[in-house]
C-alpha cells in the first residue's frame, strides 16, 4: 500500500481529482495519508477534512526559519509513514535539503507542456497568460519528478490541451485542469504504487 501525502496551498482541485479517483478505484494499493497545506484556511483541507484524511496547515510565518518550517513538515510526513509525496497546486518553495530527504519521491503537476511556461514565477493564471500571450495553439499539463531546480525534476507524463479562439487565462487554466491535470495526476500515482514507473 503506497503511502501518499500531499501538499496543497489554494482550491485543492487536484487533490479532489485524487481523492475521488482512490474512491472510485481508479487509483489502487493507495492511501492518503496526510494533507497539508502551507497556507491556513485553504479550501484544499476542507476537501482532506470532508474524507476524514488527518490534514493541517503549517505557515511558514509560524515558524522563526524556513529551516524550522520544513524539519517541521518532514517530522509530519515521516510521522505518517509517508512513501510518496505529491505536490498539488503546492506554491512554497522546498530545499535542496528537502528534496534530497525524499529524492525521487517527490511529484508536482505543472499546468503547461514543460519546458515552456515554467520556471520561477511560472504558477497559477500566468503560466496560461503567457501561454496566450504567447500565441500558442496547444498548451498542456506535465508530472514531473521534484528536485532541487524549479520544474526541473525527469519527467514522468504530459498531456497536450487545445488553445480555443477566445480562451482567456482562466478559461484556459479550467480546460488544462480538467482534461489534462485531472487525469494525469492520478494516474500518475496509480503507476507508482503499481511499480508501472
Ligand atoms: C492550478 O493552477 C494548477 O494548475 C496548479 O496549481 C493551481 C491550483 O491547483 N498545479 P489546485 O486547484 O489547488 O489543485
Amino acid at each position: 500500500m503506497l503511502k501518499v501525502s500531499v501538499l496543497v496551498s489554494g482550491g485543492g482541485t487536484n487533490l479532489q481529482a485524487i481523492i475521488d479517483r482512490v474512491a472510485d478505484g481508479k487509483i489502487t494499493n493507495t492511501e492518503i495519508v496526510k494533507v497539508i497545506s502551507n497556507k491556513k484556511g485553504a479550501y484544499a483541507l476542507e476537501r482532506a477534512q470532508k474524507r476524514n484524511i488527518p490534514a493541517l496547515a503549517l505557515s511558514k510565518k509560524d515558524f522563526g526559519d524556513s529551516d524550522e518550517w520544513e524539519n517541521r513538515l518532514i517530522e509530519e510526513l515521516d510521522g505518517a509513514g509517508t512513501d510518496l509525496i505529491v505536490l498539488a497546486g503546492f506554491l512554497a518553495i522546498l530545499s535542496e535539503k528537502f528534496t534530497k530527504h525524499y529524492e525521487n519521491r517527490i511529484i508536482n503537476i505543472h499546468p503547461s507542456l514543460i519546458p515552456s511556461f515554467c520556471g520561477a514565477g511560472y504558477y497559477g493564471l500566468k503560466v496560461h497568460e503567457e501561454a496566450l500571450k504567447k500565441g500558442v495553439k496547444v498548451t498542456g499539463a506535465t508530472v514531473h519528478y521534484v528536485n532541487e531546480g524549479i520544474d526541473s525534476g525527469k519527467i514522468i507524463s504530459q498531456k497536450a490541451v487545445y488553445v480555443q479562439d477566445g480562451d482567456t487565462p482562466e478559461t484556459l487554466q479550467r480546460r488544462v485542469m480538467e482534461q489534462a491535470e485531472w487525469i494525469l495526476l492520478p494516474q500518475a500515482i496509480d503507476d507508482i504504487a503499481n511499480n508501472r514507473i
